[in-house]
């Protein structure tokens, strides 16, 4: 970081003003427009805000460029090592890797949060057979608030930990009721002397007729995968928390906001769409076929897990998983000719100019539905998964929004409509 301070020269109707300069801790410089407006009566126009950074933040840092993926300053690589999810959680939330008191306590919290509310249990048998879990996911968070009304801001009654292990905890349970649900199974309810991944495996395939052992393996890849998916800075659903969240809404509905953000198909609804891709190119075994038409612009064909807003690079989170993908199909003696179908489609598009000159490389959530078909997880519950790995993201950016000095979000616009003399 430089000291000499340095600013940006606007000539602009007639006039010429200084912007000063602003670098973060790894030397991203940003124009500071705050005064703009008022200096030049002008505003800046950048749809989707592709050009513009909405906050400060301490939480996570992404370099597209050279594919680095940190949270709090820890390299993902070194996190995956930790194999903890729920400690990756809790420094997201807090800034810090936990001490062991502070892990046990945490461990306390997420225990006596896991269980659901009786009178919400009822709720699931109302929703129609077949409703995407992601949508009753996002209704049932809301219906927190209803049942634990003390996380309105205002009132704050109850700490920042207790909402946040209860988040973490019981939309976890909620996940696994709705997948019991779904197919007509008994619920199972969490367990005290299972860890948070054992204990949700554990919540999803365990039945009064076929108990089930929680496999070492698939308890190590599940945390892996929750590291990797746990924030990845100001991607959409997180500025949906950050816009809600900035109107004092309670945790719970800009939770539940997030939610309905990241199920979009462009986003974390992504991960179900690539099985169904990899599926439709198995089926119809021309791996060219789809990479043409994928680059076809009269085709509305994309695809899918492939390209990403920031990432210009291989997404580091998807070269983890690949090496994952194949390491846990082994250890569990599965075979899913998917993976091969899935290297086959990344070799074919890493060849050809078009993704080439585009910087368009496998993302996240291109290899995640291999693990997740492994782990024995339904594809409608993939974005499900995306959602309990991004509950500390989330929380950890609703905290640092309502702990500054954050105003309410309410960005300009370029009026182009009718004008007085054209009605
Ligand atoms: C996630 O932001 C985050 O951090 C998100 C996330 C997180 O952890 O929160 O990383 C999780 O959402 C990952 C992304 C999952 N979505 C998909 O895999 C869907 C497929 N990908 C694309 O739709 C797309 O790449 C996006 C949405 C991810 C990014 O789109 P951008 O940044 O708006 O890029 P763009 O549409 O402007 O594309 C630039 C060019 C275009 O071609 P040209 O106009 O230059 O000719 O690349 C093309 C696009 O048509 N392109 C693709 C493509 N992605 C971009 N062409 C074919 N297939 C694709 N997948």
């Amino acid at each position: 970081m430089s000291n000499v301070p340095e600013y940006a020269i606007l000539k602009v109707g007639g006039r010429e003003i200084k912007l000063p300069v602003v670098e973060g801790t790894e030397g991203e410089k940003a124009i500071d427009i705050a005064g703009l407006r008022k200096e030049t009566g002008y505003v800046t126009l950048d749809p989707s805000f592709m050009n513009t950074a909405a906050c400060f933040s301490k939480i996570t840092f992404v370099d597209g460029e050279q594919g680095i993926l940190r949270y709090r300053g820890i390299p993902i690589e070194e996190l995956v090592k930790l194999g903890s999810f729920v400690k990756v959680a809790y420094l997201l939330v807090n800034g810090n890797l936990p001490t062991p008191e502070q892990s046990r306590k945490f461990s306390q919290l997420l225990n006596v949060n896991s269980l659901l509310h009786e009178d919400m249990r009822h709720f699931f048998d109302h929703f129609p057979q077949g409703a995407h879990p992601m949508h009753i996911l996002s209704t049932m968070i809301n219906a927190l608030a209803a049942f634990y009304p003390n996380v309105d801001l205002r009132s704050m009654t109850e700490d920042i930990d207790t909402s946040t292990a209860r988040l973490i905890s019981i939309v976890r349970t909620m996940a696994a009721v709705a997948y019991k649900k779904s197919i007509g199974e008994p619920i199972v309810y969490p367990r005290h002397d299972l860890k948070y991944c054992a204990n949700f495996l554990n919540m999803m395939f365990d039945s009064p007729v076929a108990p089930y052992s929680v496999r070492p393996e698939a308890e190590r890849v599940l945390n892996i995968l929750f590291i990797l998916h746990a924030d990845h800075e100001q991607n959409c659903s997180t500025t949906a928390i950050r816009t809600v969240g900035s109107a004092q809404v309670n945790l719970y509905a800009t939770i539940s906001a997030g939610m309905s953000a990241l199920s979009g198909p462009l986003h974390g609804g992504a991960n179900q769409e690539v099985i169904e891709m990899l599926k439709m190119i198995e089926a119809d075994g021309n791996v060219k076929k789809y990479i043409n038409m994928a680059k076809d612009k009269n085709s509305p064909f994309r695809l899918m897990g492939f390209g990403h807003r920031v990432y210009k690079t291989y997404d580091p989170r998807a070269a983890i998983i690949k090496k994952e993908c194949h390491a846990f199909l082994q250890a569990m003696d599965i075979q899913d000719s998917l993976l091969e179908v899935a290297w086959e489609v990344e070799k074919a598009a890493l060849e050809d100019e078009y993704f080439i000159t585009r910087n368009l490389y496998p993302n996240v959530d291109f290899y995640t539905g291999i693990l997740y078909r492994a782990l024995g997880i339904p594809e409608d519950m993939f974005t499900v998964m995306f959602a309990l790995a991004r509950l500390p993201g989330w929380i950890a950016h609703w905290k640092e929004m309502i702990g500054g000095n954050t105003k309410i979000v309410r960005p300009r616009q370029i009026y182009i409509g009718k004008t007085l003399d054209q009605i």
